[in-house]
């Protein structure tokens, strides 16, 4: 089985015309895509649903709706307006790059695949997906749906990426290359999912390896997920005059740019109070006394499983500086919410602002 055979391309396209999802990102059939909203969408997309994309891409058109209007925002609010969404790195990126286009490209993203490939932040997938979509360029996509429907078309448990390209860089080449591309994203995420696939529905299964052979749940095999390592961390929410601590984190380290509470990961043995106070010393240069624990609140990142401490401290001595952060501020709780926090700070929060143990946290 293979995509060789000249109706694949007439049939996804057919099928995509039909059942395409109607997203706020694509343009109404025959009318051309605006490459600002393509490439916006495809870099929320990574790793995340459409629904849960839905409302965050409103909203960011209504803050930025151009790529001058971005490139001239602080990156504090682009990151507040990607808040919850994760991976901020995306964000960073995305905002550099869309800079350098209003800078270099006078404000027109670059239609030219190296141009684009060039820009902070886009991969190979993405320049396909911007390049196909909004400039109509027989550009490849592979993302884990395409992956999932290749596999099972030539009924391979784990085909190399060398091979998924390449099937992808045949069956682009040809009429409508954004549809076709976006077809099989669309059978992927639809028709061609991972367990259960439903194949009465998929109009190309006649060309499917797997589902001439019965093994469509198989393909491609699952692979086992390693056990993630855990980081136990101490958080200390330090208040003072109804303020609290916020620290923002350096550009370069896992949620860069975002803010949060200060945090030390416990060494063996370590109390969540010893902890606490170590955070003061190292990363803020005060003396702090820990009292009462706050909440325990657990995230899951895609490489390590956390768990924060948080532990209400007094200030004892000395002015917080930003040792091993970019920036320290004290902010009225009232306030915190303005600033841009990944879901466990702003979990850790809420649940500080609820409890009775802070003076200037409002009433629930
Ligand atoms: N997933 C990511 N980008 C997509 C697109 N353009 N169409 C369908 N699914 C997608």
């Amino acid at each position: 089985m293979s995509l060789k055979d000249p109706e694949i391309r007439p049939r996804l396209l057919a099928w995509y015309d039909a059942h395409r999802r109607d997203l706020p990102w694509r343009s109404a059939p025959g009318e051309a895509a605006d490459p600002y909203r393509v490439w916006l969408s495809e870099v929320m997309l990574q790793q995340t649903r459409v629904e849960t994309v839905r409302p965050y891409f409103e909203r960011w058109l209504q803050r930025f709706p151009t790529v001058d209007a971005l490139a001239a925002a602080p990156l504090d609010d682009v990151l507040k307006a990607w808040e919850g969404l994760g991976y901020y790195s995306r964000a960073r990126n995305f905002h550099r790059a869309v800079g350098l286009v209003h800078q270099q490209h006078g404000g027109r993203v670059p239609g030219d695949p190296e141009a684009f490939r060039a820009l902070p932040g886009v991969g190979r997938y993405t320049a396909g997906a911007v390049m196909s979509i909004a400039f109509g360029r027989e550009e490849p996509v592979v993302d884990g749906n395409v992956r999932r429907v290749f596999a099972r078309v030539v009924d391979d448990a784990d085909p190399a990426d060398e091979l998924l390209w390449s099937m992808a860089s045949a069956l682009v080449r040809g009429p409508r290359p954004g549809d076709v591309n976006q077809s099989v994203m669309e059978l992927g995420a639809t028709v061609c999912v991972p367990r259960n696939p439903r194949c009465g529905d998929c109009p190309v299964r006649e060309f499917c390896g797997a589902f001439a052979a019965g093994t469509q749940n198989e393909r491609p095999a699952r692979k086992k997920a390693k056990p993630l390592p855990h980081e136990d961390t101490a958080v200390p929410v330090i208040e003072r005059d109804g303020r609290v601590l916020l620290v923002r984190r350096p550009v370069t380290a896992r949620l860069g740019g975002m803010w949060a509470f200060p945090a030390v990961i416990r060494a063996d043995g370590e109390s969540v109070s010893a902890a606490a106070e170590r955070a003061g010393r190292e990363a803020l240069g005060i003396e702090i006394r820990a009292g009462a624990p706050v909440c325990v609140v657990e995230h899951t990142f895609t490489h390590v499983r956390a768990t924060y401490h948080a532990v209400r401290c007094s200030l004892v001595e000395g002015d917080p500086r930003a040792l091993l952060y970019d920036e320290v501020a004290w902010v009225r709780w009232e306030r915190v919410p303005g600033y841009a926090l990944p879901v466990a700070q702003r979990r850790i929060a809420a649940l500080a602002a609820e409890s009775t143990l802070f003076n200037g946290a409002p009433a629930p």
